[in-house]
């Protein structure tokens, strides 16, 4: 059985006071039950005082964006190294964000895969399709290619210390979600393309799917068989939300 993983992607949000009331309210109302685990994904200032928030607690802590360098001359950026020190266990690389207003390749994201899983750190690999692609039935096609270009670079055995998380591009911030049985489509079409590779892996690799998830919609889609968790944007800001989806983990 494959646990289910609530991660949190704060994305550019957060203060030192709003942090504390959040992460506090999470850390209180974590639900009983071992089946699910939680992450919280905040920005770069705030990683250190966060770790101290969740120490002890059920709650994880990973970053958003790391460098595919290890350390250097590489003004602004943040080493997987550093992360690693200051506590996270995860990271986030390839986010549609990412990918549309940094105009991150698929080939950036693979190394910056590689640089975290090399520094211990397990990466969370998104993947997508804008909703022109998806109109234009190219949708396992882009999923495809972003995903092709971390098996070539990584190899698929890397996948055994990964994450995938599928967000349709037009799901996210939008209100739109992707109904459970067109991310199922999607989430089966990842994993088996993984079992192409490695077919008793594909069946341990947690795949979440992010994009408008939250408490109403959340048990909808985590009792789909491939869909293993949620990547969080909006409904991870107040505590009683990213709560109402731990508790759909939970039941789930
Ligand atoms: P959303 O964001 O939940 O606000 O749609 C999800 C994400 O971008 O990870």
């Amino acid at each position: 059985m494959r646990k289910i993983l609530i991660a949190g992607n704060w994305k550019m949000n957060g203060s030192t006071a709003a942090n504390e009331v959040l992460v506090s309210g999470i850390v209180a109302g974590v639900p009983e039950g071992d089946g699910f685990s939680l992450l919280v994904c905040p920005s770069f200032p705030y990683l250190a005082s966060v770790a101290g928030m969740v120490a002890g607690s059920k709650v994880a802590l990973g970053a958003q964006n790391v460098s595919e360098h290890a350390s250097g001359a590489f003004t602004g950026e943040t080493a997987p190294s550093m992360l690693k020190d200051v506590g996270c266990e995860f990271v986030i690389v390839g986010h549609s964000e990412r990918r549309a207003i940094y105009g991150e390749t698929s080939a950036d994201v693979a190394a910056k895969f590689q640089a975290a899983q090399a520094a211990g750190i397990t990466p969370i690999l998104c993947v997508g399709e804008t909703l022109e692609e998806r109109e234009a039935g190219a949708t396992e096609k882009v999923i495809d290619e972003q995903l092709d270009a971390v098996l070539d670079a990584a190899g698929a055995d890397s996948f055994a210390a990964a994450v995938i998380a599928y967000e349709p591009v037009w799901a996210i911030g939008t209100g739109m979600t992707a109904s459970p049985e067109q991310a199922q489509d999607v989430h089966k079409h990842i994993r088996a393309r993984l079992a192409t590779h490695n077919a008793e892996l594909a069946e341990k690799v947690q795949i979440l799917y992010g994009g408008s998830m939250k408490g109403e919609n959340a048990p909808g889609l985590l009792c789909m068989p491939d869909i293993d968790g949620g990547l969080i944007g909006g409904a991870s800001l107040k505590a009683s939300d990213f709560l109402a989806i731990a508790e759909a983990a939970a039941q789930n």
